[in-house]
C-alpha cells in the first residue's frame, strides 16, 4: 500500500483526552505515512472538561466537532451514532481508534463496525463485572466488536480470554493515561500549584466524585462528605467538583453544608482544575479519595495512597500494587479506609509492567504493521 495509512481517534469526555495524546503524539515520526482525524463528539464541552485539557496536552485543535452535548444515554448515544455515520464514512478510515469506555467510545465503536472499518479499543478488558454502570456496558460491547483490543494490563487480557476472545486480537501493550502522565509529570510539578492554594507538601487530600450513584441522591452525597470530613478533621481537602456534582450541589441546596464546615473542616470546593494543575496537585498530595477510574492508576503510578469510594473497580491491579483501598460507599467503610490511608507510606515503585510511557508507541507501531501486511 504506498498512500498514506488513515487513522481517525473519537474522543469525547475528559479522560479520553489523556488517552489520545500520545497517541497523536506516537504517530509523529511517521510523518505522511499516517494520515489521522481527530474526532470531538463534544460529549464534554464545557471549557475545564475539554478545551482546557487539550490545550495542557497540546493536542491538535480536533478536526471536527459533533457538539453533541448532554442527555439520557439514549439520547446522548444515539446523536453521536447519527453524527458520526456520514464522517466516517467520507473519511473512510483504516483504523478507528476509541479509548476507554464512555458513551462516545461505545457509540463510534458500533457505527463503525456497522459501516465494516475496523476498530482499535484503547484500555481494552477492564471489568468491574457490575452491569448497572452504564460504562460496563460500553466496554462489553466496545471489546466484543472491535478488532484490535490493547489492554493495560495482564488481568485485562486474561479478563478477554476467558471470555473466549481470540488471542490474536489481544494485545498487551500499557497504560497510555500513564504515557500522558509521564509526559507532563516534572512540568506538572514545577508549576507549584498546590503552594498557590496555600497547600504544603504532603498535607492535605484531594476528593473527586462524579458517579451519578454517589452524586445523584442528596442522602448518599451527604453520606460520604459527612464520611470525609468526620474521619479527616480540619486536614485540607481539595474538592474540585465535576459539572454534574457541582449541580446537584447546588440543586440539593447544599452549598450550607460546605458554608456550615468551613472553620470546623478542611474541606474546600472548587471548579475542576486543568490537567497539569490537577496532576501537579495529586502528585504532592498526603492522600486521593476518588470514584474515577483514572484516578487510581494515576495513584499507582505515583505511589500515592488513594480511596476508591465505590462497591467495585474494574482496576484490581491498583490493589494488588497495595496504593488503593475499595472503600465501598458506606459512612464506615469510608471511614475506616481514610484512617488507614492516613498511616499508609507512599510507595514508590509500584507500577504495573509496561507503564513506563511508551504504550502509545506500542500501539502504533502494531497498528501501522498490521495496515502495511
Ligand atoms: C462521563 C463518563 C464517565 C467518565 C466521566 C468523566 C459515560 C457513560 N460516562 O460521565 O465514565 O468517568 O465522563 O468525567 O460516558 N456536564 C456539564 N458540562 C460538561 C459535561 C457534563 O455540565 O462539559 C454535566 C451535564 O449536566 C451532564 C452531566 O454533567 O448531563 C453528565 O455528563 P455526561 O457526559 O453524561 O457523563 P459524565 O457524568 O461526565
Amino acid at each position: 500500500m504506498n498512500r498514506p495509512l488513515k487513522f481517525m481517534s473519537v474522543v469525547g469526555a475528559r479522560p479520553n483526552f489523556m488517552k489520545v495524546a500520545p497517541l497523536i503524539r506516537a504517530m509523529e515520526p511517521y510523518g505522511n505515512e499516517i494520515e489521522h482525524q481527530l474526532i470531538h463528539t463534544g460529549q464534554h464541552y464545557d471549557r475545564p472538561m475539554s478545551d482546557a485539557i487539550l490545550s495542557d496536552l497540546e493536542m491538535p485543535l480536533p478536526d471536527i466537532n459533533l457538539s453533541v452535548g448532554s442527555g439520557t444515554h439514549a439520547h446522548q448515544t444515539a446523536r453521536m451514532m447519527t453524527e458520526i455515520e456520514p464522517v466516517l464514512a467520507g473519511f473512510d478510515p483504516d483504523i478507528v481508534i476509541v479509548p476507554g469506555d464512555v458513551n462516545s467510545t461505545m457509540a463510534t465503536a458500533v457505527t463503525a463496525c456497522k459501516l465494516g472499518f475496523k476498530v482499535a479499543h484503547v484500555e481494552a478488558g477492564l471489568r468491574s463485572f457490575d452491569m448497572s454502570m452504564p460504562e460496563e456496558v460500553n466496554r462489553r460491547i466496545t471489546d466484543s466488536i472491535s478488532e484490535f483490543l490493547f489492554t493495560p494490563d495482564e488481568i485485562a487480557s486474561l479478563n478477554l480470554e476467558m471470555e473466549g476472545v481470540d488471542p490474536a486480537r489481544i494485545h498487551f501493550v500499557g497504560n497510555v493515561m500513564i504515557d500522558s502522565l509521564e509526559w507532563c509529570l516534572e512540568r506538572a510539578r514545577a508549576s507549584r500549584f498546590a503552594k498557590s492554594l496555600g497547600l504544603r507538601p504532603g498535607n492535605y487530600a484531594v476528593l473527586t466524585l462524579h458517579r451519578p450513584t454517589n452524586t445523584d441522591f442528596k442522602e448518599k452525597l451527604e453520606e460520604i462528605l459527612d464520611a470525609v470530613v468526620s474521619s479527616i478533621g480540619e486536614f485540607p481537602v481539595i474538592f474540585p467538583a465535576h459539572p454534574r456534582t457541582q449541580n446537584n450541589i447546588e440543586q440539593f441546596g447544599m452549598l450550607d453544608w460546605f458554608a456550615k464546615r468551613s472553620g470546623r473542616s478542611g474541606i474546600r470546593l472548587f471548579e475542576p482544575f486543568g490537567y497539569f494543575d490537577f496532576l501537579g496537585l495529586i502528585s504532592d498530595s498526603r492522600m486521593v479519595l476518588t470514584d474515577s477510574g483514572g484516578l487510581q492508576e494515576e495513584t499507582t503510578a505515583l505511589g500515592i495512597p488513594c480511596v476508591t469510594i465505590r462497591e467495585n473497580t474494574e482496576r484490581p491491579i491498583t490493589i494488588r500494587k497495595g496504593t488503593n483501598l475499595l472503600a465501598g460507599t458506606q459512612r464506615a467503610g469510608i471511614v475506616e479506609a481514610i484512617v488507614h490511608a492516613m498511616d499508609m507510606e507512599d510507595r514508590q515503585s509500584c507500577r504495573p509492567e509496561k507503564w513506563d510511557g511508551k504504550a502509545a508507541q506500542r500501539i502504533i507501531s502494531a497498528l501501522t504493521a498490521v495496515c502495511r501486511k
